[in-house]
């Protein structure tokens, strides 16, 4: 039996894939309230499948609880952010819940840690448990986890995935547990190799994404189409620049090169420069609200509106959204409670204005500001003729949209 350990957006999708192929599962999570939601046949969050697929793993008899199982083997799927100050990882969640585990696990158990975790994290703060519990029986493994938000089944399916382990035995173990479902390639490694790895691989997306929006504010600069800049240099057959775009949010991306940065300060040069240039993406839209509003002798900012709440399209996932940010940077100029807000997919009251429909949103403002490209936007770009349009994300051709 696998209990899995966090039941976030990672660790749910991960028990309930397990268990729809066969596997015997129990999913923990120590927030009771999500534990009662899932126990009352409701997901937690919004994802393309999610509930059909819910249903096939309580069918397969999956179940959730706040306890932690005594069993061979645990998946942990807990946060790990950055230190704000040190720019380290902070590891409690993880030291947290495998030290739970420590306590209570029978002879010889695995723990794989899904978690994305900076190189060496394993070996400095989780291994020193084994000792401080006297478990050094228990074997240590991990399985960063890949997905993305918005096509997670897809990619849980067919993504290739990572499996760093201390033998060859104890990876190719947990190999044929993710197999269950995994269609992808499963590579074995070391630990360590699998720790840095991941960290690389949203690393290099990071820097990608900065080289885009770096463009963007050159070419805004300059009065040039940095759209047209970027299709046309991708029709070089070795360029393939990203769109540039509001921000860079959610647990990932906008985290993880930090732990580089943190753990290699003077050696992770570029890295810093990327992490500074998409955080400076939300303060670089605000200040082109404000040139719009200039030029068009706009004084209303109650009538300038928020497109979008979330850090990407299609997903309910606000975590450190560019949006967010916006309005963080607005309210130490005590004026964020002024711009209107909406997002489809956010549907409790988050934030000072919002509205709940894209009608009254759209009745509310006369400057819209595409933060999000979610599918109901772009199915209805046509209701925003009239309006003064600012499209970041490049998704509306109505004739006068202003460009990032
Ligand atoms: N969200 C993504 O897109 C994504 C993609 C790939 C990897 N990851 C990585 O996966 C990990 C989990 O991220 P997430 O987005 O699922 O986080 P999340 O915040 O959505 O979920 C984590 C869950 O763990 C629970 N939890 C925390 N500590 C616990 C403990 N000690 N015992 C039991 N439950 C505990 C929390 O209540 C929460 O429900 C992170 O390391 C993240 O970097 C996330």
């Amino acid at each position: 039996m696998v209990n899995v350990i966090g039941l976030g957006y990672i660790g749910l999708p991960t028990a309930l894939m397990l268990a729809a192929h066969g596997v015997e599962v129990v999913g923990t999570d120590y927030n009771p309230s999500l534990v009662d939601t899932l126990r009352s046949g409701r997901t937690t969050f919004q994802e393309e499948g999610l509930e059909e697929l819910f249903a096939q793993a309580v069918a397969a008899g999956i179940t959730f609880t706040t306890e932690y199982c005594v069993t061979d083997t645990y998946i942990v799927s807990v946060p790990t952010p950055y230190d704000p100050d040190s720019k380290k990882i902070d590891p409690k969640y993880v030291v947290s819940a495998v030290s739970t585990v420590l306590g209570i696990c029978p002879k010889g158990a695995t723990v794989v840690v899904e978690s994305t975790v900076s190189p060496g994290t394993m070996d400095k703060f989780l291994r020193p448990l084994l000792a401080q519990f006297g478990r050094e029986d228990v074997q240590l493994a991990h399985a960063p986890e890949r997905i993305i938000p918005g096509n997670m089944l897809y990619e849980l399916r067919c993504n290739n995935r990572t499996i760093g382990a201390d033998s060859p035995e104890v990876a190719a173990r947990i190999r044929d547990i993710y197999a269950s479902f995994c269609q992808g390639e499963i590579v074995l490694t070391d630990i360590r190799t699998a720790e840095m790895t991941k960290v690389v691989e949203n690393t290099f997306r990071d820097i990608n994404i900065a080289y885009a929006n770096e463009l963007a504010k050159i070419c805004r600069a300059d009065g040039m189409d940095v759209y047209e800049i970027i299709r046309i240099a991708n029709k070089h057959p070795r360029v393939n620049i990203l769109q540039p775009g509001p921000g860079v949010g959610g647990h990932c991306i906008s985290v993880d090169p930090w732990f580089l940065v943190g753990d290699y300060p003077g050696l992770a040069n570029i890295i810093l420069a990327a992490r500074k240039i998409n955080d400076s993406m939300p303060e670089f839209v605000l200040e082109r609200v404000h040139s719009i509003m200039r030029e068009l002798g706009m004084k209303d900012v109650s009538r300038v509106g928020f497109y979008g709440l979330t850090y990407k399209e299609n997903v309910d996932d606000v975590r450190s959204s560019p949006t967010l940010q916006m309005l963080e940077s607005m309210e130490r100029h005590l004026c964020g409670d002024l711009v209107q807000v909406y997002d489809p997919y956010i549907t409790y009251d988050m934030v000072a204005n919002q509205h709940h429909s894209l009608d009254s949103f759209l009745e509310a403002v006369d400057l819209v500001v595409l933060l999000v490209g979610h599918d109901e936007i772009r199915q209805n770009m046509h209701r925003l003729s009239g309006k003064v349009i600012l499209d970041t994300r490049n998704i509306c051709s109505l004739p006068g949209t202003y460009k990032l």
